[in-house]
């Protein structure tokens, strides 16, 4: 028997549209424009429908017939197939191995918590890994994607020569000034009173950033401009690094912003002019006090180390000279460094306009923010055309988005390929710099993108392979939940990469 609801054609539109997203799912505001309904009308709909269960909400409120609550359609493939597929090519089974890999820890302890990078990884799971394999004085450690430089500290305080890559300025500048142990505490304290004592003009110009009057309340941008100028006349070099990297480390605190771990607006207490000075007092006590502790070890300490500013794959690092890499590179589909570091870009003067900014993220592993001509121009290696399950992927991704009609960007396909594509490069030169034996221990996740499941972790392995490395383990670290579904678990995973021994031939 026909019900009134049977009878009103507005439901019908609207399954038919949440049929057609299918598992990548659709907002309200897009089923209002596609079923030609009002929002209350469509809210209303999409409660009824939810309540008979017949279509779930996701996360950021995505809405999709309920059988796909779990992520994924039916007979895509999900994170099992892909483990069984794994296991089966490599022999390696992706097993469960808890361990916390976050920079959080890192906050507590002495020279890691000179700088708040939250994409960093934990220093005692590096220390860990270092210990593991006999990493010691005399021995050299490599991270290509070394960020804010915990692998290079760590590397430093067990005796270790440490060698870093990163392409973001602020972030090598981070991990070279957080490699600054030799200068003296008493020094560096004097240095950070003689910029405190400094009041009114001259002020530092405004960086170039069009927010900026809205990021810092009127009284703590204005001393912020003082001490900026205070210590852009300071030597660069010794205590000016470490006053430097002290500034650059308050912006955020002493802003309208937080990073958690995006930059966005935060509820944040009234700030006034003492802010600043108080901020950069409380991180300087900090550097200058581990300063202290550090010097008490020193005879342990291994060389300065080099951290390069530049791409991961084209910095030359003799061939054969490094005994293990560690890294974390940026996670497909993951986080636009360049966005979230902006403000600590443009303060520090390491970029200077739009076009600067826009110039570094092009040339960064590819993340969702890059330029359309950019994904357009970009043509797959033979590396990552040759690799079945990222031609499926590509393929499913495309197919998701059409269905659906809409997308964040309708070249999501070209993204995660250039993504995979940007990787190779680095994973030749790792291969290159390691002596033979040398192992490479790489943290990365999965993703899923348009309703497609992406495992970034264990294509991250299969490149290694390609590039001639025997896959060791791979481990599950911890389990995260992805942006766009709440409910489907994703995971970031230890990769143990190995350099065949001398004498054993390349596959
Ligand atoms: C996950 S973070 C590494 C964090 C680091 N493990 C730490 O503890 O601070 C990845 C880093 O890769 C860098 N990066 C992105 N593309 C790069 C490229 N082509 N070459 C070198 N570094 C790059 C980013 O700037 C970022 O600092």
């Amino acid at each position: 028997m026909a019900t009134g609801r049977d009878l009103d054609p507005a439901p019908r539109r609207l399954t038919d549209a949440i049929v057609r997203a299918g598992p990548t799912g659709i907002t309200a505001k897009q089923l209002a424009d596609r079923a030609r309904l009002a929002p209350e009308r469509v809210e209303h709909h999409l409660r009824a429908l939810a309540a008979e269960r017949s279509i779930v909400r996701h996360g950021r409120g995505l809405w999709s017939l309920a059988r796909y609550a779990g992520g994924l359609g039916v007979g895509a493939r999900d994170p099992a197939f892909y483990a069984a597929a794994f296991r089966r090519d490599f022999g390696v089974a992706l097993s469960a191995a808890p361990t916390e890999i976050r920079f959080g820890p890192n906050e507590r302890r002495p020279v890691h918590r000179w700088w708040p990078y939250v994409q960093g990884f934990s220093a005692g799971w590096v220390e860990a890994v270092l210990r593991r394999y006999g990493v010691g004085p005399g021995s050299v450690v490599l991270d290509p994607f070394c960020g804010s430089g915990t692998v290079p500290v760590v590397a430093r305080s067990v005796g270790a020569t440490a060698i870093g890559t990163d392409l973001m300025p602020i972030a090598a500048f981070v991990a070279r000034a957080k490699l600054a142990w030799e200068v003296p505490p008493g020094e560096f304290r004097a240095a950070v009173d003689r910029v405190l004592a400094r009041r009114g003009a001259p002020r530092a110009p405004l960086p170039f950033l069009r927010e900026t009057r809205r990021q810092f309340s009127p009284s703590v941008l204005a001393r912020l401009r003082v001490l900026r100028e205070s210590i852009g006349a300071e030597p660069e070099d010794g205590p000016g690094t470490l006053l430097r990297l002290a500034f650059s480390g308050i912006l955020i605190d002493a802003s309208r912003l937080k990073r958690s771990p995006c930059l966005g607006y935060a509820e944040k207490p009234r700030q006034d002019t003492t802010t600043p000075d108080r901020l950069l007092r409380a991180r300087a006590e900090t550097i200058a006090g581990d300063l202290e502790a550090l010097g008490a070890r020193r005879a342990t300490w291994g060389p300065p180390g080099t951290i390069h500013l530049g791409s991961a794959s084209t910095v030359p690092i003799p061939a054969g000279s490094v005994d293990l890499a560690v890294t974390s590179p940026p996670y497909v589909n993951g986080m636009d460094y360049v966005m979230n570091y902006k403000i600590d870009l443009a303060w520090m003067g390491f970029v200077r306009s739009y076009a600067e900014l826009a110039a570094l993220r092009a040339a960064m592993v590819a993340c969702d923010n890059i330029p359309r001509s950019v994904a357009a121009g970009h043509h797959p290696s033979a590396s990552v055309r040759g690799d079945p399950w990222l031609g499926d992927i590509a393929r499913e991704i495309d197919r998701n988005i059409r269905r659906k009609g809409t997308y964040r960007r309708a070249d999501m396909a070209r993204v995660v390929t250039k993504y995979f594509d940007d990787l190779v490069p680095t994973i030749r030169a790792v291969y290159r710099a390691l002596r033979p034996g040398g192992r490479f221990v790489v943290v990365n996740g999965d993703s899923l993108i348009a309703g497609t499941y992406v495992p970034g972790d264990l294509l991250f392995a299969r490149l290694g392979a390609h590039a001639g490395f025997s896959v060791e383990s791979a481990e599950v670290a911890r389990s995260r939940r992805s942006g766009q579904r709440r409910g489907f678990e994703l995971r970031e995973t230890i990769l143990t990469l190995r350099k065949p021994a001398a004498g054993v031939a390349r596959k």
